[in-house]
């Protein structure tokens, strides 16, 4: 199964503009599903409440999701893309799934970063699982990379792939979902952004790059510099994934002792 990776610099508001250089990728990709950037069709440093609402839509239904539907139709593959969702007059950091039938399945982020809490409301759905048929698929975005229990919630609930939609700033991310990868056994597609925002007289921001594909053994499949732009993509044997033994007398799952661990 083949897995891209998007990395490009969003223009803040200008969502025709990003969905244009979105789909001019997306259009020669020789993929079977791509993962992009946390925020994608908006950019991230939001000045006010207004601007988040403005620039919000509805999952499906919504700009972002059609465009999406129509190159997955058009490409025959599956993508992983962070927007922002309006719901209920509620908006939402999310990750939509969507692939050549349509919208498939919508993650809300869990763990919200900074000033995130200012404009979106936490995911209260947990950290859902989706069977596309070769592959299982979990979304996470962004900061919950920091939290374990992410990717954990995903693994246990039989995730191959975790699909990681980011803006990140902080340096850490790209080594910790090696650890991730190895301490779950799973695949990781972290498609960050790059460039920089300075937005509303606040502290600029300088996205760090570095997307990137990780196995189950913590090698890098696929890496992104810092400041590149463009679609990498990499090969995964799913089967490795769903292997969870280590030695012949250790098992990731059955070696667990859930009941020796403050919850
Ligand atoms: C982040 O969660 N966008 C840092």
């Amino acid at each position: 199964m083949r897995i891209g990776i998007v990395q490009f610099a969003p223009e803040f508001g200008d969502k025709e503009y990003n969905l244009g250089t979105i789909s001019a990728v997306l259009n020669k990709a020789e993929a079977d599903l791509v993962v992009l950037p946390e925020l994608c069709t908006t950019g991230y440093q939001f000045k006010d409440m207004e601007e988040v609402r403005a620039l919000c839509e509805p999952v499906p239904g919504g700009e972002s999701v059609r465009v999406f539907e129509r190159v997955c139709r058009e490409r025959n593959l599956f993508i992983v893309a962070g927007i922002g969702e309006l719901a209920e007059e509620i908006c939402y950091n999310a990750s939509v799934l969507v692939g050549p039938e349509g919208h498939v399945g919508t993650y809300r982020k869990v763990h919200l970063f900074d000033e995130e809490k200012d404009w979106f409301r936490p995911g209260t759905q947990g950290f859902p699982v989706w069977d596309i048929g070769p592959v299982k698929i979990g979304m996470m975005v962004c900061f919950d990379w920091i939290f374990p229990e992410s990717v954990r919630s995903l693994a246990l609930a039989g995730a191959d792939l975790i699909c990681h939609p980011a803006n990140l700033v902080l340096p850490y991310c790209p080594d910790a979902m090696i650890t991730r990868s190895i301490e779950n056994r799973v695949f990781t597609a972290t498609a960050n952004r790059t460039g920089r925002e300075a937005r509303g007289g606040k502290e600029p921001l300088t996205f760090i790059g570095r997307s990137q594909i990780t196995d189950p053994k913590g090698n890098r499949l696929a890496v992104f510099g810092a400041e590149e732009e463009g679609l990498k993509i990499a090969e995964i044997d799913v089967p490795q994934a769903r292997n969870k033994r280590i030695t012949k007398r250790n098992d990731l799952w059955e070696d667990r002792r859930p009941d020796q661990y403050h919850a």
